[in-house]
This record gives structure tokens, sequence and C-alpha cells, in this order.
């Protein structure tokens, strides 16, 4: 049987890009966007081995990705050359012929096990396999900056990655590229097709499946990952697990913080809850380090701090009592910072975990609700660059972002609403918790109905 080989091109610099590092090293929910790539392979039903390419610059930064994620299927890691092509010659001649690769861009990390499916099936009767999708925009031929022809739409898709071959086939089209002195083919089926070696079947790919290729790629691209998180991880942890962890809650009186105490507490877990109502104003960074101190003096450790406290006001700014506003300001967001802050120290000890809550109200502004939304918003920023700064210390951070939520806060602002429509702060509680077990950081976690 064929061994099925993933090649992950991870050799460019990422110029259109433009950060520091080459793209594929910036951050997305916590990870790299070369390790979100690597995990799919890794866990794909359909890849026995992968052959990683990489710029030998960069061959430090790899190695503790490496180090880091224990993949398993990870059988080389090889330098790239100075052009796409000469990447892929690298990884695709130390292949033996009768094998099927399956070449990818690192820097599509939203590859589905679908896409992967259906380019190892067509190998079967192909010996050359793109993957592209139909194209929105018109395509026009330019000349001179004139068009010089305007083709029917329907008869043009644009090519992703991967691009999958019987190794035999694509060898030989660069060992002929090669030959020819034909260095700069960006696309391995192009070659294919220049020396009219196989027939190129189309596999359908998917639009989620783009190329981050400029700084603004990354602004969709966390929003997706948000998306899909909410549902990779669902149920992989078992709340008893909480069984003797320390667990200390902010805004433990009402609402979502009073259901994480009573389930974590349910679930075995030494649970210490505060709140302004027995005068611990998680505003007041003096009380806070007072209980957490506290905490630790009689438990000896503790494993996570989880903020929920938080007040809705809504209203116009123009109407609205200044004081009013800088207690909202104060306990929604510099509570987070307080309680981040004063906690390192302990959460160092254990590699803990920090949780913070936003709301779904933080992508995008809206009138009469211009502190609350922004200072959730301020949250999911906070948790990122926290995330970040602490992951050496393997402190994770992440961040709530629960839908409408059947709470006091919600009732208090408007009115009864049929709980029919609103989410079970149990749900959210189960969420929560599920976070502390998890080895995840920077992600934000949408939790829904
Ligand atoms: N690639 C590679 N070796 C090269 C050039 C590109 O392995 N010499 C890889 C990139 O790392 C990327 C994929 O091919 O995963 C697609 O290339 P592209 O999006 O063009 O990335 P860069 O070449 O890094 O970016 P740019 O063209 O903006 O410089
Ligand atoms: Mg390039």
């Amino acid at each position: 049987m064929a061994k099925k080989i993933g090649i992950i091109l991870a050799a460019g610099s990422g110029e259109r890009f433009g950060s520091a590092a080459p793209k594929q090293f910036t951050k997305i929910a916590g990870k790299t966007i070369l390790e979100h790539t690597l995990d799919v392979f890794e866990k794909s039903r359909y890849i026995d081995e992968m052959i990683l390419v990489i710029n030998a610059a960069y061959r430090i930064e790899v190695e503790n990705i490496i180090l880091r994620n224990n993949y398993k299927k990870l059988k080389s890691v090889v330098n790239g050359g100075s052009t796409r092509q000469e990447s892929t010659w690298v990884a695709v001649s130390q292949v033996d012929d009768k094998d099927y690769v399956i070449i990818h861009d690192a820097v599509r990390p939203f590859l589905s096990e679908k896409i992967i499916c259906n380019c190892v099936e067509a190998l079967e009767n192909y010996s050359a396999v793109d993957v592209a999708i139909p194209s929105a925009d018109t395509i026009i031929e330019v000349k001179d900056r004139l068009i010089s022809k305007i083709p029917p739409r329907n008869n043009f898709m644009r090519g992703q990655t991967p691009q999958a071959f019987r190794a035999g086939v694509i060898k030989k089209a660069h060992e002929l590229a090669r030959a020819g002195s034909d260095t700069t083919f960006t696309d391995d089926c192009g070659l294919v097709l220049k020396y009219r070696l196989a027939d190129v079947f189309i596999a359908l790919g998917e639009e989620s499946n783009f190329k981050l290729t400029y700084p603004e790629d990354i602004l969709l691209a966390e929003i997706l990952f948000q998306v899909r998180q909410e549902h990779a991880e669902e149920g992989n942890y078992k709340l008893d697990d909480l069984k003797n962890k320390v667990i200390v809650v902010f805004g433990a009186s009402k609402g979502i913080g009073q259901v994480v105490c009573s389930v974590a507490s349910a679930n075995g877990a030494r649970v210490h809850g505060f709140s302004r109502s027995d005068k611990v104003d998680v505003s007041d960074y003096v009380a806070v380090c007072a209980v957490l101190k506290t905490v630790f003096e009689r438990e000896g450790r503790i494993d996570a701090v989880i903020v929920t406290a938080g007040v809705l006001k809504i209203g116009k700014l123009e109407d609205r009592d200044h004081e009013e506003i800088v207690d909202e300001i104060n306990i929604n967001y510099l509570g987070s910072i307080n309680a981040a802050k004063a906690a390192i120290p302990y959460l160092k000890k254990t590699r803990g975990t920090l949780v913070l809550f936003t709301s779904s109200s933080y992508t995008r502004g809206r009138a009469l609700y211009a502190t609350y939304s922004s200072s959730k918003a301020a949250i999911v920023n906070l948790t990122q660059a926290l995330a970040e700064e602490l992951s050496h210390d393997s402190i994770r951070v992440n961040c709530i972002n629960p839908e409408r939520a059947a709470t006091p806060m919600r009732f208090a602002n408007f009115g009864k609403e049929n709980p029919a429509d609103l989410l079970d702060p149990e749900k959210i509680a189960c969420a929560t918790l599920q976070v502390v077990l998890s080895s995840q950081t920077g992600r934000i976690v949408m939790v829904r109905k």
C-alpha cells in the first residue's frame, strides 16, 4: 500500500505579510499558524507521515515547536530553497516513487479533514490532484493595464492547496524542470501540466482554506478559530478531574460566578468564591491580593483563578453618570487586570490557569453599550496578550465568550425574557471548568445554546 506523506511547506519569508518573523510563526489562538497546520496532518486519518520544509534560519524556532508538540508522524525537517518550487523539490526528492504526497502550504491552517480525504481518494484514480474553489469574483485578463478579455467565469476556479500526487509523477516533473532551469513555478500542478505528465483532477476546496497572505488576514483567522474551537473541545475533559483543585472565583455571589462555584464544588474542587457583597471588590487591587494570600496560606496552592465579576449598564454616554461609568470600567476591565496580576505568583507555582469573561457584544460596538462592549473587547485583547506573556511560566490564560444567558444581570437590564431563548448558566459553568482542565491557552471560547 502506498504511504501517504504530508509535505508542509514553511520555508517562505512572508514578504507580503510583513511581520518580523515569517507569518507561519504568528500566533493565533495561542499557537503558531505552523502548529495549527501540523496539528491537522498529525490528526488526519488519511496521513501516515509528515515532512516539514523550513528556512534554515528558523530551525531553532521550529525545534522548539517540535519539542512542545511531540508530533508522532513527523519523520523529517528539511531546509527548503529560495523559491517554493525548490522547497517542494527538497521534500519530494526524498520520497519513494510509489508513495502518495499531499503538498500543503503551512499558511493554510484551516485545511479540513474532508479536503484531505477528497485528495487521497482521488489519487486512487488520478496521478495528480489540485484543490480549487469556484471564483465569486469575475476573472479579468489584462495586458498593459487594459482588459484584453473577460472569459466566462464558470470556466475558472481558484487554486488552493493541498496538491496531491503519486510521488513518481511529481518527482519526474521537478526533474524535467530542473533540467530545463525552470525554478520559479509556484504551483506543482502547473509543472505536471507543463510537461504533460498526467491529467490533473480537481478536488473541491473550501472558502475557509484560505492562505494567510496579508496582515489583515489574521483578523479573519482569529474569528474562524474561535468559532471552530467551540466544537473541537466539547466534552473532552471530565469535570471530576477538578477534584481537590483549588479554585478562586471573583464575582461568586450571583449569576454565572455562582453557578461556576457550585458545579466546581459538586465535582470535588476546593472553591473560594468572592464578591462585592462580601466586601471583596475586584476593582480593589489590595483587597484582591489579600484574599489570594489568605487562600494560599490556607490551601498551600491555587490552581485556577476565574473572573466572572462584571456589570452591565446601558445608556447614552452623554446621559450617563460619570461615577457609574468609572465603576463599570473598574469592575469589567481593571478587575481582570487586578486578578491577573495578583494571581501570577501563585499560578506560576502550579502552572495554573486564569479564566476571564468577555461578552458576545465585544466584536462590534453598538449604541448604548459603548462602555460595556469596549471593556469586554479589552478583555479579549488582554487574554491574548497575557497568554503570550505567561506562556514561559506555563500559565494558561483563556477567556469565555458566552451568548446571552439567563442571569440576574440580564434580567435587570432587559426584564424577563423567554428562558428558552437564553443560554443556561450551567452550560457556561461547565464550559468554563473544561477550560480550566484544558491545556490550551490564548483561546476565546464561544459558548452557545
Ligand atoms: N514557501 C516555501 N519556500 C519558499 C517560498 C514559499 O516553503 N521559498 C511556502 C511558504 O512558507 C508558504 C507557501 O509556500 O507556506 C505559500 O507561499 P506564500 O504564501 O507565497 O508565502 P511566502 O512566500 O512566505 O510569502 P510572500 O510571497 O508574501 O513572501
Ligand atoms: Mg511567496
